[in-house]
C-alpha cells in the first residue's frame, strides 16, 4: 500500500518507543504504527522512523518510500550496510531539537567566557580570588559547521553580542558571522576561534578535522565545544594540547566510541567536561508534528523537506 493511500510507519528507536506510539496516535492517528521488530507483513510498511537500524532490518521491506532519522545526524543511518539506495531520507529538523542544541552550545560558550569551569575548580579548594574576565564582544567564538543547528546558535550568541565567526564547506551569508569556507580558509579561522563550537557532520571530509596540525592553529588558551561527532576530533592530540597548556578547555558530547569507555582518560581530565550524547534529544511531541505534516505535505506537493545528500554524507 502506497504512503498515499495509508502511511504505515516502522519504528526503531532505542528508547521511549511507547511515548512515540502515544504521541503518534494522538497527533497523526491516520499513521499506523509498527515497532521493530513486530514488523507484521514487511511489504506493507511505506515509511520508518529510525535511529542506528540493524542491517537486516531493511531486507524485506521493498515498498519503503521514505526514511525519516530521528537524530540531527545520520552517519549511523548512512553507515548502515543494509540500507537501500534510492529512498529519500529525511533529516530530523524540529524546533526543539534546534532549541536543546543551541542551549548546549549557549551554557558552553558562557561557561567558559565567564571561567565558570576555573570558580567550580576554585569552589573545590575553598579558594576566593576574582579572575580577570572579559566582555563578550572582545571574545571571538568560532562555530565550524553552520547549517541549521550552527545558524541558530549564532542567532543566540549574536543577541549576547560576541564576536562570531563561522566556517563552512561553502560560502554564504549570515547577518553578523564573518564567514571562512573551504580548505585554505581553515588555518585564518581557527586561528582566531578563541570559543570554538563543532556543529559540523561525521563524513570522510571531516574526520579528525582537528588534528595535531590543526589544534596549533587556534589561540593559546582557546576552548573546544563538540556538539556535533565525535569522529571530528582526534582525540590524543586533543589531550596533548589539553595537557601542554594550548587549549584552555574542552567541553565535549560526543567521542570517537560512545559510551565513553572507562578507560578513556577524557573522563578524568581536569580541562574536559564530559557528558553522554544530550546536547539535543528528540522529543516525540515536536518530532511527531513535523513527520506527519511531512507526509500530509508530501501528499499534496510530492516532495519531502530537508532531505539528505546521501552523497555528500549529510
Ligand atoms: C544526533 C542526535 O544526531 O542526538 O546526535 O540527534
Amino acid at each position: 500500500m502506497s504512503i498515499l493511500e495509508k502511511p504505515i510507519l516502522l519504528l526503531k528507536t532505542d528508547s521511549r518507543d511507547t511515548e512515540w506510539v502515544k504521541t503518534f496516535g494522538e497527533i497523526a492517528p491516520e499513521i499506523e504504527m509498527r515497532i521493530w521488530p513486530d514488523v507484521g507483513d514487511p511489504t506493507e510498511i511505506n515509511c520508518a522512523l529510525l535511529w542506528a537500524p540493524p542491517a537486516e532490518l531493511f531486507a524485506s521491506l521493498e515498498n519503503l518510500e521514505v526514511i525519516f532519522s530521528i537524530g540531527a545526524g545520520v552517519d549511523s543511518l548512512l553507515r548502515c550496510p543494509g540500507l537501500p539506495t534510492g529512498v529519500p531520507i529525511v533529516r530530523m529538523v524540529e524546533p526543539q531539537l534546534t532549541a536543546g542544541m543551541v542551549e548546549y552550545c549557549l551554557f558552553n560558550v558562557l561557561r567558559f567566557h565567564r571561567l565558570i569551569h576555573l570558580f567550580e575548580r576554585q569552589q573545590q579548594a575553598k579558594h576566593w580570588e576574582e579572575l580577570t574576565q572579559r566582555p563578550a564582544p572582545d571574545v571571538t567564538v568560532g562555530i565550524m559547521g553552520l547549517g541549521k543547528l550552527g545558524e541558530a546558535l549564532a542567532r543566540q550568541l549574536k543577541t549576547l553580542n560576541y564576536r562570531l565567526i563561522g566556517y563552512r564547506r561553502s560560502a554564504v551569508e549570515i547577518e553578523g558571522v564573518e564567514i571562512f569556507h573551504g580548505a585554505d580558509q581553515v588555518k585564518t579561522f581557527l586561528g582566531r576561534a578563541e570559543i570554538l563550537v563543532l556543529l559540523m557532520p561525521a563524513t570522510q571530509e571531516t574526520r579528525h578535522i582537528l588534528n595535531e596540525e590543526t589544534l596549533a592553529y587556534l589561540p593559546t588558551g582557546a576552548f573546544v565545544i563538540n556538539a556535533g561527532r565525535g569522529d571530528l576530533i582526534d582525540e590524543p592530540a586533543l589531550l596533548s594540547a589539553l595537557d601542554s597548556g594550548h587549549l584552555g578547555g574542552a567541553a565535549l558530547d560526543v567521542f570517537e566510541q560512545e559510551p565513553l569507555p572507562e578507560e578513556n582518560p577524557l573522563w578524568n581530565h581536569p580541562k574536559v567536561l564530559v557528558t553522554p550524547h544530550i546536547g539535543s534529544i528528540t522529543f516525540p511531541p515536536t518530532a511527531c508534528r513535523y513527520i506527519a505534516d511531512a507526509i500530509r505535505d508530501h501528499k499534496a506537493t510530492g516532495q519531502w523537506p530537508n532531505l539528505v545528500k546521501t552523497e555528500a554524507g549529510y
